[in-house]
Protein backbone atom coordinates (compact mmCIF):
# COMPACT_ATOMS: atom_id res chain seq x y z
CA UNK A 1 0.00 0.00 0.00
CA UNK A 2 1.27 3.59 -0.62
CA UNK A 3 1.12 6.33 1.51
CA UNK A 4 -1.33 9.09 0.26
CA UNK A 5 -3.57 11.85 1.60
CA UNK A 6 -7.10 12.69 0.36
CA UNK A 7 -7.86 15.73 -0.18
CA UNK A 8 -10.88 18.33 -0.72
CA UNK A 9 -12.02 21.80 -0.37
CA UNK A 10 -13.46 20.45 2.92
CA UNK A 11 -10.41 18.69 3.82
CA UNK A 12 -8.12 21.71 3.46
CA UNK A 13 -9.98 24.03 5.55
CA UNK A 14 -10.68 21.13 8.30
CA UNK A 15 -6.73 20.51 7.99
CA UNK A 16 -6.09 24.29 9.08
CA UNK A 17 -7.88 23.87 11.77
CA UNK A 18 -7.31 20.87 12.88
CA UNK A 19 -6.93 19.54 16.52
CA UNK A 20 -3.68 19.04 18.89
CA UNK A 21 -4.77 15.38 19.85
CA UNK A 22 -5.64 13.54 16.70
CA UNK A 23 -7.75 10.06 16.70
CA UNK A 24 -5.44 7.07 15.53
CA UNK A 25 -6.94 4.17 14.30
CA UNK A 26 -5.19 1.16 13.42
CA UNK A 27 -6.10 -1.20 10.90
CA UNK A 28 -4.36 -4.65 11.28
CA UNK A 29 -4.87 -8.37 9.43
CA UNK A 30 -3.01 -10.37 7.19
CA UNK A 31 -1.03 -9.96 3.88
CA UNK A 32 -3.72 -9.11 1.26
CA UNK A 33 -6.63 -9.15 3.43
CA UNK A 34 -7.61 -6.05 2.29
CA UNK A 35 -6.84 -3.38 4.66
CA UNK A 36 -6.14 -0.51 2.27
CA UNK A 37 -9.72 -1.15 0.85
CA UNK A 38 -11.08 -0.78 4.39
CA UNK A 39 -8.77 2.27 5.44
CA UNK A 40 -10.03 3.86 1.66
CA UNK A 41 -14.12 2.99 2.48
CA UNK A 42 -13.26 4.87 5.96
CA UNK A 43 -11.38 7.88 4.81
CA UNK A 44 -14.09 8.26 2.18
CA UNK A 45 -16.89 8.49 5.08
CA UNK A 46 -14.79 10.76 6.91
CA UNK A 47 -15.35 13.63 4.28
CA UNK A 48 -15.45 16.64 6.54
CA UNK A 49 -12.35 15.59 8.60
CA UNK A 50 -8.69 16.39 8.19
CA UNK A 51 -7.55 12.46 7.09
CA UNK A 52 -3.98 11.22 6.56
CA UNK A 53 -3.46 7.65 5.55
CA UNK A 54 -0.06 5.50 6.69
CA UNK A 55 1.04 2.32 5.60
CA UNK A 56 3.58 0.49 7.70
CA UNK A 57 5.11 -0.84 4.83
CA UNK A 58 6.40 2.71 4.35
CA UNK A 59 9.02 2.00 7.08
CA UNK A 60 10.60 -1.09 5.57
CA UNK A 61 13.93 -1.22 6.57
CA UNK A 62 16.41 -0.68 2.61
CA UNK A 63 18.13 -4.17 2.27
CA UNK A 64 22.05 -4.17 2.55
CA UNK A 65 23.84 -5.52 -0.73
CA UNK A 66 24.52 -8.93 1.21
CA UNK A 67 20.38 -9.09 1.59
CA UNK A 68 19.93 -8.65 -2.02
CA UNK A 69 21.94 -11.29 -2.89
CA UNK A 70 20.06 -13.61 -0.84
CA UNK A 71 17.22 -12.38 -1.50
CA UNK A 72 15.56 -15.67 -0.76
CA UNK A 73 16.43 -16.04 2.69
CA UNK A 74 15.25 -12.24 3.90
CA UNK A 75 11.92 -12.48 6.14
CA UNK A 76 9.66 -9.59 5.48
CA UNK A 77 7.60 -10.59 7.52
CA UNK A 78 8.83 -10.34 11.06
CA UNK A 79 8.88 -7.31 13.56
CA UNK A 80 12.70 -6.75 12.37
CA UNK A 81 12.43 -5.80 8.86
CA UNK A 82 10.37 -2.50 9.93
CA UNK A 83 12.22 0.53 10.91
CA UNK A 84 9.95 0.66 14.05
CA UNK A 85 11.86 3.86 15.48
CA UNK A 86 11.20 5.73 12.54
CA UNK A 87 7.25 4.85 12.38
CA UNK A 88 7.04 6.20 16.39
CA UNK A 89 9.30 9.13 15.59
CA UNK A 90 6.17 9.75 12.78
CA UNK A 91 3.50 8.79 14.88
CA UNK A 92 4.46 11.12 17.74
CA UNK A 93 5.53 14.07 15.22
CA UNK A 94 1.85 13.81 14.17
CA UNK A 95 -0.11 13.07 17.69
CA UNK A 96 2.01 16.76 18.25
CA UNK A 97 0.73 18.34 15.66
CA UNK A 98 4.20 18.38 13.23
CA UNK A 99 4.36 17.29 9.57
CA UNK A 100 6.95 14.49 9.38
CA UNK A 101 8.32 13.32 5.67
CA UNK A 102 7.65 9.68 5.56
CA UNK A 103 10.04 7.34 3.26
CA UNK A 104 8.82 5.43 -0.18
CA UNK A 105 8.94 2.22 -0.14
CA UNK A 106 9.67 0.22 -3.62
CA UNK A 107 8.77 -3.48 -3.63
CA UNK A 108 10.48 -4.52 -6.65
CA UNK A 109 14.16 -3.02 -5.64
CA UNK A 110 13.08 -3.91 -1.96
CA UNK A 111 14.65 -0.28 -0.86
CA UNK A 112 13.30 3.45 0.00
CA UNK A 113 13.61 5.63 -3.09
CA UNK A 114 15.39 8.87 -2.37
CA UNK A 115 12.31 10.63 -2.48
CA UNK A 116 9.93 11.18 0.96
CA UNK A 117 6.48 11.91 1.47
CA UNK A 118 5.58 14.78 2.84
CA UNK A 119 2.61 13.81 6.02
CA UNK A 120 0.74 17.15 7.71
CA UNK A 121 -0.86 17.00 10.54
CA UNK A 122 -4.53 16.01 10.74
CA UNK A 123 -8.11 15.10 12.79
CA UNK A 124 -7.61 11.64 11.91
CA UNK A 125 -4.50 9.37 11.42
CA UNK A 126 -5.27 5.89 9.80
CA UNK A 127 -2.15 3.73 10.33
CA UNK A 128 -2.65 0.24 8.54
CA UNK A 129 0.02 -2.87 8.54
CA UNK A 130 0.56 -6.77 8.97
CA UNK A 131 2.23 -5.99 12.60
CA UNK A 132 0.80 -2.48 13.84
CA UNK A 133 -1.64 -4.38 16.11
CA UNK A 134 1.47 -6.80 17.20
CA UNK A 135 3.86 -3.39 18.35
CA UNK A 136 2.78 -3.04 21.45
CA UNK A 137 4.49 0.82 21.41
CA UNK A 138 2.62 1.52 18.51
CA UNK A 139 -0.46 0.29 19.76
CA UNK A 140 -0.71 2.00 22.62
CA UNK A 141 -1.27 5.08 20.84
CA UNK A 142 -3.94 4.52 19.29
CA UNK A 143 -7.65 5.17 19.72
CA UNK A 144 -9.15 2.68 18.36
CA UNK A 145 -7.77 -0.86 16.80
CA UNK A 146 -9.25 -3.15 14.30
CA UNK A 147 -8.57 -6.13 12.77
CA UNK A 148 -9.75 -6.75 9.15
CA UNK A 149 -10.42 -10.72 8.71
CA UNK A 150 -9.98 -12.61 5.89
CA UNK A 151 -9.57 -16.62 5.52
CA UNK A 152 -6.35 -17.53 4.23
CA UNK A 153 -6.90 -19.06 1.14
CA UNK A 154 -8.52 -16.01 -0.02
CA UNK A 155 -5.54 -13.88 0.90
CA UNK A 156 -3.35 -16.29 -0.94
CA UNK A 157 -4.63 -16.09 -4.07
CA UNK A 158 -4.94 -12.09 -3.79
CA UNK A 159 -1.56 -12.11 -2.68
CA UNK A 160 -0.14 -14.44 -5.85
CA UNK A 161 -2.12 -11.80 -8.46
CA UNK A 162 -0.98 -8.72 -6.66
CA UNK A 163 2.68 -9.45 -6.34
CA UNK A 164 2.81 -10.76 -9.97
CA UNK A 165 1.08 -8.15 -11.62
CA UNK A 166 1.74 -4.98 -9.26
CA UNK A 167 4.91 -6.08 -7.28
CA UNK A 168 6.86 -7.76 -10.04
CA UNK A 169 7.51 -11.37 -8.58
CA UNK A 170 6.87 -14.85 -10.24
CA UNK A 171 4.19 -17.45 -9.08
CA UNK A 172 6.68 -19.94 -7.82
CA UNK A 173 8.82 -17.19 -6.16
CA UNK A 174 5.49 -16.03 -4.16
CA UNK A 175 4.21 -19.34 -3.14
CA UNK A 176 8.00 -20.21 -1.89
CA UNK A 177 8.20 -16.89 0.33
CA UNK A 178 4.66 -17.29 1.36
CA UNK A 179 4.97 -21.00 2.56
CA UNK A 180 8.53 -20.16 4.08
CA UNK A 181 8.20 -17.02 6.06
CA UNK A 182 4.69 -15.17 5.17
CA UNK A 183 2.44 -17.76 6.29
CA UNK A 184 4.39 -19.11 9.78
CA UNK A 185 4.83 -15.36 10.35
CA UNK A 186 1.26 -15.21 10.29
CA UNK A 187 0.76 -17.77 12.41
CA UNK A 188 2.77 -16.49 15.21
CA UNK A 189 2.59 -12.67 14.73
CA UNK A 190 -0.33 -11.40 13.29
CA UNK A 191 -3.00 -13.63 14.09
CA UNK A 192 -2.29 -12.95 17.95
CA UNK A 193 -2.94 -9.57 17.63
CA UNK A 194 -6.70 -9.66 16.29
CA UNK A 195 -7.15 -10.24 20.54
CA UNK A 196 -5.99 -6.52 20.67
CA UNK A 197 -8.87 -5.46 18.09
CA UNK A 198 -11.97 -3.37 19.39
CA UNK A 199 -13.63 -4.14 16.28
CA UNK A 200 -12.76 -7.44 14.07
CA UNK A 201 -14.16 -7.17 10.79
CA UNK A 202 -15.00 -10.19 8.61
CA UNK A 203 -14.03 -9.37 5.43
CA UNK A 204 -14.21 -12.02 2.70
CA UNK A 205 -16.33 -10.49 0.22
CA UNK A 206 -14.63 -7.46 0.91
CA UNK A 207 -17.87 -5.50 1.45
CA UNK A 208 -18.64 -5.34 5.11
CA UNK A 209 -20.32 -1.79 5.09
CA UNK A 210 -22.17 -1.56 8.64
CA UNK A 211 -18.74 -2.17 9.97
CA UNK A 212 -17.08 0.55 7.97
CA UNK A 213 -20.39 2.44 8.90
CA UNK A 214 -19.87 1.59 12.59
CA UNK A 215 -15.98 2.75 12.50
CA UNK A 216 -16.75 6.48 10.97
CA UNK A 217 -19.51 6.74 13.00
CA UNK A 218 -17.55 6.13 16.53
CA UNK A 219 -14.58 8.24 15.15
CA UNK A 220 -16.88 11.46 14.50
CA UNK A 221 -18.58 10.90 18.10
CA UNK A 222 -15.18 11.09 19.41
CA UNK A 223 -13.92 14.10 17.43
CA UNK A 224 -17.14 15.40 18.56
CA UNK A 225 -16.74 15.13 21.95
CA UNK A 226 -13.26 16.17 22.01
CA UNK A 227 -14.29 19.88 20.91
CA UNK A 228 -17.50 20.13 23.12
CA UNK A 229 -14.37 19.45 25.70
CA UNK A 230 -12.50 22.16 24.27
CA UNK A 231 -15.29 24.67 24.62
CA UNK A 232 -16.27 23.58 28.03
CA UNK A 233 -13.72 21.41 29.72
CA UNK A 234 -15.96 20.61 33.02
CA UNK A 235 -18.60 19.54 30.35
CA UNK A 236 -19.92 15.47 30.83
CA UNK A 237 -20.59 14.63 27.06
CA UNK A 238 -23.21 12.25 26.61
CA UNK A 239 -23.42 10.79 22.63
CA UNK A 240 -27.00 10.86 21.42
CA UNK A 241 -26.36 10.61 17.57
CA UNK A 242 -24.83 7.64 17.47
CA UNK A 243 -27.30 5.00 15.87
CA UNK A 244 -26.59 1.26 15.36
N1 LIG B 1 6.87 -7.75 1.16
C1 LIG B 1 7.53 -8.27 0.06
N2 LIG B 1 8.66 -7.66 -0.41
C2 LIG B 1 9.17 -6.56 0.21
C3 LIG B 1 8.50 -6.01 1.34
C4 LIG B 1 7.35 -6.65 1.80
O1 LIG B 1 7.08 -9.28 -0.50
N3 LIG B 1 10.25 -5.99 -0.29
C5 LIG B 1 5.64 -8.40 1.64
C6 LIG B 1 5.78 -9.08 2.98
O2 LIG B 1 6.05 -10.44 2.77
C7 LIG B 1 4.43 -8.84 3.67
C8 LIG B 1 3.69 -7.92 2.72
O3 LIG B 1 4.64 -7.43 1.80
O4 LIG B 1 3.72 -10.05 3.85
C9 LIG B 1 3.02 -6.74 3.45
O5 LIG B 1 2.16 -6.06 2.59
P1 LIG B 1 0.59 -6.40 2.59
O6 LIG B 1 0.07 -6.32 3.97
O7 LIG B 1 0.35 -7.65 1.86
O8 LIG B 1 0.08 -5.21 1.68
P2 LIG B 1 -1.10 -4.15 1.93
O9 LIG B 1 -1.43 -3.58 0.58
O10 LIG B 1 -0.69 -3.22 3.00
O11 LIG B 1 -2.26 -5.06 2.46
P3 LIG B 1 -3.78 -5.28 2.00
O12 LIG B 1 -3.71 -6.11 0.75
O13 LIG B 1 -4.41 -5.98 3.14
O14 LIG B 1 -4.36 -3.94 1.71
Amino acid sequence: AAWWALDSPARRSARRSHRSEPFLIGVAGGTASGKTTVCDLIIQRLQEQSVVMLAQDSFYKSLTEADLANLGEYNFDVPEAFDSQLLMECLAALKAGHHFDVPVYNFTTHSRSSETLRVMPADVIVLEGILVLHMGEVRQLMNMKVYVDTDDDVRLARRIQRDVTVRGRDVGGVIEQYTKFVKPAFDQYVAPSRKFADVVIPWARGDNIVAIDLITEHIRMKLQQHDLRRIYPNLEVIPTNFQV
